[in-house]
């Protein structure tokens, strides 16, 4: 076969070495527009998994590379004054250049014709005379762009400024990221070894830090004498060193985060940076491309046609790069709103910088450096106020909010059971409820309790009304203080429009076939077509709403319940204020953000005033309503906070959506997680996160990351109301009660789990 690969980066001379091993009778040219050792940048990195591929592929150029490796295990992070080093992490090392110049030499080794200044114009023209074009001109492909319709690559540039600097100032004992804080803001270098004597500087900045520092208007020698001054006192006097000669201006760029549709057409196919990028702060560019250039090459042999080739190459490549560039994007996002952790304490910035890309869990830093990560867990404890020396897990942690002790970070995320009758809880509440106040979580919360028949939700819903409501759950309130060490929360609510709906395991959010009763919102607005249009609430409705909170709430506390949550999410009566795609109102409850949190507010004022003052209120809200700028979405979700927290809310339980028919969720693990990130680390308020976390490595890294400060879960407890001492079990952590009855169960768990460890160690 004919082969022509345009672009002598690593994918371009990676693919022609892999063709040629695999069938020396191809003819292969790589075209290069640059000469052979003009080349920019300093070091790549790869990773021991990339390195075992390239050796597989081929052990000749695989044990040349090696040979050039800079090793380290460390990361070390300069911080607020404070160096932290964590080891385990193995990376190498090797010099753009060097890289290049062995993939040269196998090259021709093989037989392989380089041709160098030959800037090719068109693949197209390229096409006609080669059987095969593989298209691998780097991040700025010009063939992307004259195919551009077949391929339809979508690229998004991203917000933060970097530029790609070298010193031989030595950073070989670790990978090094240093933070600093200048008078124009924060910006950071990461730094590491890869040579001998030489080191890649990368240096990194948001957009207004570096306009006011003017580093757009400096030449490339004025902007590394300013980063000098900026990063002295890691420099020893080392200068720093910019080789973008191919760059116009100061070198300073904005990293495109590029994804093709396709990636071929007829004979001509995109590698590497062309096809797509992965953000550099995973490192993983070059792995990429070196990866795809042999997942390719094997498709040709084993394939009976260019096109079969192809298609196998696509489907198979286009999944490992999105899994990259998801974990890139978490990475590159971290440093873009890093503004939001630099208030955190050194110990857990460091952690929250090390699992930036959630790439790393928990037990997987334990695995690196457990050393480091027990300090980092006794140091979470000490924080908590568990006493010197601890070493648990972050979800055995205890938690104070008011008077309100919790003995872990667990939460039974409220759920309706759809099994009241006419509002009352019944015997299937009490087991249900006790169940889980045994099964170890701290706080279990019950379902949205309604303040009257008609804010019910459905007819099966729980209520806090009728004297034998409150008696009722008095019942159950006493059953878990004096069975268990679990305390217990009381949501209530009132539906809006989403009221005089079928159970759960109905038709969910669909009318009553019969008996339905009308219902009251924030607007004239129906839940969805088939819904009964709400009335919008007149003032008189607002007050007397208001007092059956109230009424409610005085209930509660005579039941003891020992925190109080308001439901102001998911679309209900008060979330339907919140979101302006059903708060339409032109009085002084609609309109700005203000406005429409008036009446909730109203609602936590009143309520606040009879509810006793050493217990703790919740707010739990949608942070996000998932239909873009017409409805909530996070930032707005960090002003609804504000509010909250000016009123005097204790803690932000921050879900997310079912406020709108049109959402489009994007669901994952941890998916709402970062709402609850960014309120807790931009206003400084307690939160809890919930939506699809369901492993205790979720919990422990989210709490141990300062992501949230509870941690719910729902389905999970349907599943398995033991989920925490179950949990412990498994991690051998023997800290948490089990009720005495048990304790032959728990015994027999704990010899099947492997016995478990000893709770308290000295660090
Ligand atoms: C700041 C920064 C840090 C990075 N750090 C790392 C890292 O640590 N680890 C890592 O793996 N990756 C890293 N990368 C990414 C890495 O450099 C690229 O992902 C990798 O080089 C992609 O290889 P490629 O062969 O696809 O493209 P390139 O390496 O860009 O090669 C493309 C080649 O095509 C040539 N070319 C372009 N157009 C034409 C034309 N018309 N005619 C002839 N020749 C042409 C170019 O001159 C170039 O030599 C980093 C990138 C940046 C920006
Ligand atoms: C059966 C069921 C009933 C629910 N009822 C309520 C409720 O009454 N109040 C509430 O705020 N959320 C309710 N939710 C939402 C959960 O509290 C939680 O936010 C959601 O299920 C996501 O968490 P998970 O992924 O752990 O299940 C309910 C969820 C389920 C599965």
């Amino acid at each position: 076969m004919k082969i022509a690969c345009l672009g002598g980066g690593p994918a371009g001379l990676y693919f022609a070495i892999s063709m040629k091993l695999r069938d020396t009778r191809h003819d292969v040219v790589v075209f290069e527009r640059n000469r052979a050792d003009d080349t920019f940048g300093w070091g790549v990195v790869l990773s021991n998994e990339t390195f075992e591929n390239l050796a597989k592929n081929d052990p000749l150029s695989a044990g040349e590379i090696r040979r050039h490796f800079a090793y380290w295990d460390d990361i070390a992070v300069h911080y607020r004054g404070e160096k932290i080093v964590s080891t385990g992490h193995g990376f190498s090392g090797i010099a753009r250049k060097k890289l290049l110049q062995l993939l040269q030499q196998r090259a021709r080794g093989l037989g392989i014709e380089l041709r160098f200044e030959t800037d090719i114009a068109s693949a197209a023209e390229l096409a006609k005379t080669y059987d095969l074009v593989v298209a691998c001109d780097g991040l700025n492909s010009k063939t992307r762009n004259e195919f551009a319709a077949f391929f339809k690559p979508a690229i998004e540039t991203r917000k933060n400024k970097f530029v790609w600097l070298g010193t031989h100032q030595k950073f070989d004992d670790a990978f090094t990221f240093i933070f600093e804080e200048t008078a124009h803001g924060w910006i950071w270098a990461h730094a590491y070894q890869f040579d001998a004597d030489t080191a890649t500087f990368i240096v990194e900045c948001s957009d207004e830090t570096w306009q006011k520092f003017g580093f757009g208007t400096m030449s490339q020698e004025e902007n590394c004498r300013a980063c000098e001054q900026i990063f002295a006192k890691y420099l020893d006097g080392h200068k720093l060193m910019s080789n973008a000669a191919h760059l116009r201006g100061s070198a300073w760029l904005n990293f495109p985060r590029v994804l093709c549709e396709t990636w071929s057409h007829e004979n001509i196919v995109l590698m590497g940076d062309a096809a797509a990028t992965a953000h550099f702060s995973v490192g993983s560019g070059t792995k990429l491309a070196m990866e795809s250039a042999i997942f390719l090459a094997n498709c040709l042999r084993a394939e009976p046609s260019l096109s079969a080739a192809f298609a196998k190459y696509e489907d198979a490549r286009r999944t490992e790069v999105l899994r990259l560039q998801s974990a890139a994007r978490n990475s590159l996002e971290w440093f873009e709103d890093v503004e939001r952790y630099l208030h955190l304490d050194p110990v857990q910035f460091n952690y929250s910088l090390l699992t930036r890309s959630q790439r790393i869990s928990h037990e997987n830093l334990r695995l690196r450096d457990r050393k480091w990560l027990e300090g980092a867990e006794a140091w979470f404890q000490r924080l908590a106020g568990a006493g010197d020396n601890k070493v648990r897990r972050p979800m055995f942690a205890p938690f104070r909010l008011r008077d309100m002790g919790l003995k872990n970070r667990i939460v039974v995320s409220p759920m309706a059971q759809y099994k009241a009758a006419e509002g009352c809880p019944t015997d299937w509440h009490l087991v249900h409820y006790a169940e889980r106040a045994k099964g170890g979580a701290g706080l279990v919360c019950i379902e949205m309790t309604c303040v009257s028949p008609e804010g019910r939700i459905t007819p099966g819903c729980t209520g806090m009304y009728a004297p034998a409501h409150e008696t009722a759950w008095k019942r159950i309130v006493d059953f878990v203080h004096a069975e268990t060490d679990a305390k217990i929360c009381c949501q209530l609510g009132h539906s809006g429009a989403k009221g005089s709906t079928q159970l759960g395991w109905e038709e969910m959010d669909a009318p009553l076939s019969s008996g339905n009763w009308p219902v009251m919102a924030a607007s004239t607005v129906a839940w969805s077509p088939r819904n009964q249009v709400a009335r919008a609430m007149t003032r008189a409705d607002m007050d007397t709403v208001r007092d059956q909170f109230v009424a409610a709430v005085a209930m509660a506390a005579r039941c003891g319940f020992d925190m109080l949550e308001l439901h102001c999410a998911h679309g209900y009566l008060l979330s339907s204020f919140i979101t302006p795609l059903t708060n339409k109102r032109t009085d002084a409850y609609g309109g700005s953000l203000e406005n429409r949190m008036r009446y909730p507010l109203e609602i936590f004022r009143a309520v606040r005033a009879v509810w006793p003052v050493e217990k703790p209120i919740s707010v739990r809200i949608s942070a996000n309503d998932w239909v873009g700028a017409d409805g909530i979405e996070p930032r707005d979700a960090v002003g609804i906070s504000r509010l909250l927290q000016d009123a005097g809310v204790d803690i932000c339980d921050v879900s997310a959506g079912q406020t709108s028919i049109a959402a489009k969720p994007v669901y994952g693990r941890m998916f709402q997680t970062p709402f609850s990130d960014r309120i807790r680390n931009e206003t400084g308020m307690a939160t809890m996160a919930v939506g699809n976390i369901f492993e205790p490595d979720h919990v422990n890294s989210i709490l141990m990351a300062g992501r949230a400060d509870l941690v719910c879960l729902a389905r999970p407890h349907l599943a398995d109301p033991y989920w925490t001492l179950h949990a412990a079990a498994k991690l051998g952590d023997r800290g948490e009660t089990w009720p005495p009855p048990y304790y032959a169960g728990r015994d027999q768990l704990y010899r099947l789990t492997g016995g478990g460890e000893p709770t308290t160690t000295a660090v």
